[in-house]
């Protein structure tokens, strides 16, 4: 077993950056968060960042690197955009690849569950646990924004877990009356504050997504929860306050469930190697491991379904989605008999 170091970053160093993963390196290994192996999420081979400024196509440099290594085959653990690029460069250098879904997003089709996902859910709804005392002492509208990128899986999932009383997410056009109205009826009831989780990748009411350019010209979305607390306070004269959980929900210990799942994925991964079944992502479903091609699985994005349990589960308790009314069409007169 080898371990290749900061992914395909690792194979295109020259001597290639990987090194024999032993037992031991197991060791502590299901309560640290993270990866020991190091990992990128910049830079697609396929359009790589070069020195003077320009991209070219670096594929077959890796594709070379990997073929050094002398390996039967590669355990690729990634979201869809990395698992789609190291299909392509399976396919282009003819290897074996066998997938392992890793994401906190949950967006990759044909499997419930990627490893991450109910840790990030912990983590955010911790959050709103703890937010939710200095909410009531304050009289404030407490505004909590997750990632996701353009899925809304944390925010539903930790949304209701925490009780939030608003909820937003991409899949859902909202409107900002629809907000404050929860707001103004919250109050209304006596509730002197509430608590709102966003997904970071809603946009403002005209369209418009929320990014920040980070350093090395790195566009990331964020920002989304100060637009709308400036929005919410000016229609409602309410104390907004915004905290935007980012990276933490990347890091710490992760969760049984998430512990239990990255352990049955590995296992599964390393049978299907050993009974010669290639090109599949382990995917769960249903209780069990199966295995899904992973075409399929890059090729099926999986959003919140606006119509799922989770949503049905949020409305019906009262929290608001922040439901843009549909504009109807003016309705001809009918005229009875
Ligand atoms: O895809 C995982 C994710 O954490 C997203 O939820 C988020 O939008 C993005 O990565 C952040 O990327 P970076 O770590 O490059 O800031």
């Amino acid at each position: 077993m080898i371990g290749i170091l900061r992914s395909t970053q690792g194979l295109l160093q020259r001597p290639i950056d990987a090194r024999p993963l032993e037992l031991t390196d197991t060791y502590s290994l299901l309560t640290t968060g993270g990866t020991i192996l190091g990992t990128t999420n910049k830079g697609n081979p396929f359009a790589f960042p070069k020195a003077d400024g320009t991209v070219g196509d670096c594929s077959e440099e890796i594709i070379d690197g990997y073929r050094q290594l002398g390996l039967d085959a590669l355990i690729g653990i990634g979201g869809d955009g990395s698992l789609a690029i190291l299909r392509k460069l399976a396919v282009q250098g003819g290897f074996n690849l066998v997938a392992i879904p890793k994401t906190i997003d949950n967006d990759l089709g044909s499997t419930e569950r990627s490893i991450g996902f109910d840790t990030a859910v912990n983590i955010a709804t911790e959050a709103l646990d703890r937010l939710h005392f200095t909410a009531a002492s304050h009289s404030r509208v407490m505004i909590l924004e997750v990632m996701g990128r353009d899925a809304g899986h944390i925010a539903v999932s930790a949304g209701i877990a925490g009780g939030a009383d608003i909820i937003l997410i991409p899949e859902i056009p909202y409107s900002l009356d629809a907000v404050c109205g929860q707001i103004e009826a919250l109050k209304a009831r006596g509730r002197n504050f509430a608590l709102m989780v966003v997904a970071e990748a809603v946009c403002t009411e005209t369209g418009e997504k929320v990014t920040r350019t980070h350093a090395l010209s790195q566009c990331r979305l964020g920002g989304v929860g100060q637009y709308l607390a400036d929005h919410i306070s000016a229609k409602t004269e309410a104390e907004t306050r915004v905290t935007v959980l980012g990276h933490v929900q990347r890091g710490g210990t992760p969760s049984p469930l998430d512990r239990l799942i990255a352990t049955a994925f590995g296992v599964a991964a390393v049978d299907l190697i050993a009974e010669g079944q290639f090109d599949p992502m382990v995917s769960w479903q249903h209780r069990r491991v199966v295995s899904v091609p992973i075409e399929r699985a890059i090729a099926h994005y999986q959003a919140v379904d606006p119509h799922g349990t989770l949503v049905r589960t949020a409305r019906a308790m009262g929290i608001c989605m922040g439901d843009r009314v549909p504009e109807r069409a003016p309705q001809a007169a009918v005229a009875l008999p």
